[in-house]
């Protein structure tokens, strides 16, 4: 098996398949996600597809403030994940990083994200952007690769990430915003587990 469908349904299968398409079919990471817009602006405009069960915040969650982080699809060789962040209310994210290239978007709620920039070990606030439903971005590191996501809207906002490894699984980094400082992060995922193994 090298694929893990956590929603096994034929609009996410058929994403996916799309997804891979276009990858396959482009000669570079910031080529593929801008192939890969149409296909997920779709996706965000689609209300129909995403269960409530995956819209669900969390009280066990490795991000903290009841934000769930559910898997929807991995490719088992760590090449691809896709998920829903869902973060409540007044909640935030730490600031953190990714270590992939990927596309995130909001389907639900209203958020705010903080880009912040490495320089000489402290952390920049680069930018500063409030997000729609249907408002996606790129994430390229190591350009725009650490951020922090904050729930604006009276209702509890959903993200949709596609990122090119196991995000919730693999070792990152949270930072601290002031210091710069940072720490091993792995968020998991509500849904299913990650490899004993690599436990710290
Ligand atoms: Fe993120």
């Amino acid at each position: 098996m090298t694929d893990e469908y956590a929603l096994d349904t034929d609009p996410v299968r058929a994403f996916i398949e799309r997804v891979r398409a276009t990858v396959e079919a482009s000669a570079s990471p910031a080529d593929s996600c801008e192939r890969l817009k149409p296909a997920f602006a779709e996706l965000l405009a689609d209300a129909e597809w995403l269960p409530p069960a995956y819209q669900e915040p969390t009280a066990d969650s490795g991000m903290g403030g009841g934000i769930g982080q559910w898997l929807l699809f991995r490719a088992l060789d760590g090449s691809l994940s896709f998920f829903s962040l869902v973060v409540p209310p007044g909640a935030e994210t730490p600031v953190h990083d990714h270590l992939a290239w990927g596309l995130v978007g909001l389907y639900r709620g209203r958020q705010e994200e903080e880009v912040y920039a490495q320089r000489d070990g402290a952390l920049e606030l680069t930018e500063r952007r409030s997000l729609q439903p249907g408002d996606f971005y790129v994430l390229l590191p190591p350009r725009d690769d650490i951020h922090r996501v904050r729930t604006t809207s009276a209702e509890t906002s959903v993200s949709i990430h596609l990122l090119t490894n196991d995000t919730g699984c693999v070792w990152r980094h949270a930072y601290d915003p002031r210091t710069g400082e940072q720490r091993p992060f792995r968020s998991g995922y509500v849904n299913v587990a990650c490899d004993a193994a690599d436990e710290r």
